[in-house]
């Protein structure tokens, strides 16, 4: 279950119902699907074969369905990312650069853990997420992704266009660092 963080007021937030009614007043999507739907060999794997990943869309394949006819989503696929991932450091220099789509952007997170970073109605906050965390960050809305200190995620992404996911950096001077 996810756990928020404000980050001018150092206010931590968690338990389901308090976690929703802040999400919702900030205009983001959250829900919690079932992990136990992933078959036990792939909960803790986070160098994944391509077979592999397409187990993991299988073993969500209701949910996945029933959040597309909902939402709108066409496409998606499984990332992950671990040590073991080529210039892991470099990617998430990267990622933790302030920015918006011209789509929201979800993530299901099914193995390991991550950080959404959004900026709220009272400046920036974290949504720590653990498995079976649903997540979508709206359309325009200034955030970034990150991991936590175990530092492996794997995540499934949903996209309404996938040509359309571009990155458009966000300059913010009232950015709060950590
Ligand atoms: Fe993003």
């Amino acid at each position: 279950m996810a756990v928020i963080r404000v980050r001018n007021t150092g206010q931590e937030i968690s338990g389901e119902q308090d976690v929703r009614s802040f999400l919702t007043k900030n205009e983001v999507y959250y829900d919690h699907w079932d992990v136990n739907q992933l078959p036990s060999h792939l909960r803790e794997k986070f160098n994944l074969s391509d077979e592999e990943k397409d187990q993991i869309l299988k073993a969500f394949e209701k949910d996945i369905q029933d959040l597309s006819a909902k939402r709108g989503y066409v496409k998606w696929d499984v990332i992950s990312l671990s040590d073991s991932t080529p210039n892991l450091e470099e990617l998430l220099k990267k990622f933790e650069q302030v920015h918006t789509h011209t789509e929201d952007e979800v993530r299901v997170i099914a193995a390991g853990s991550g950080i959404f970073v959004i900026k709220g109605e009272e400046g920036y906050f974290d949504v720590v997420l653990s498995p079976g965390d649903v997540i979508s960050v709206p359309e325009g809305n200034p955030h970034f992704f990150t991991l936590t200190d175990e530092r492996k995620v794997v995540a499934i992404r949903l996209f309404i266009d996938p040509a359309g996911w571009v990155a458009h950096p966000y300059a913010d001077p009232s950015f709060q660092q950590a």
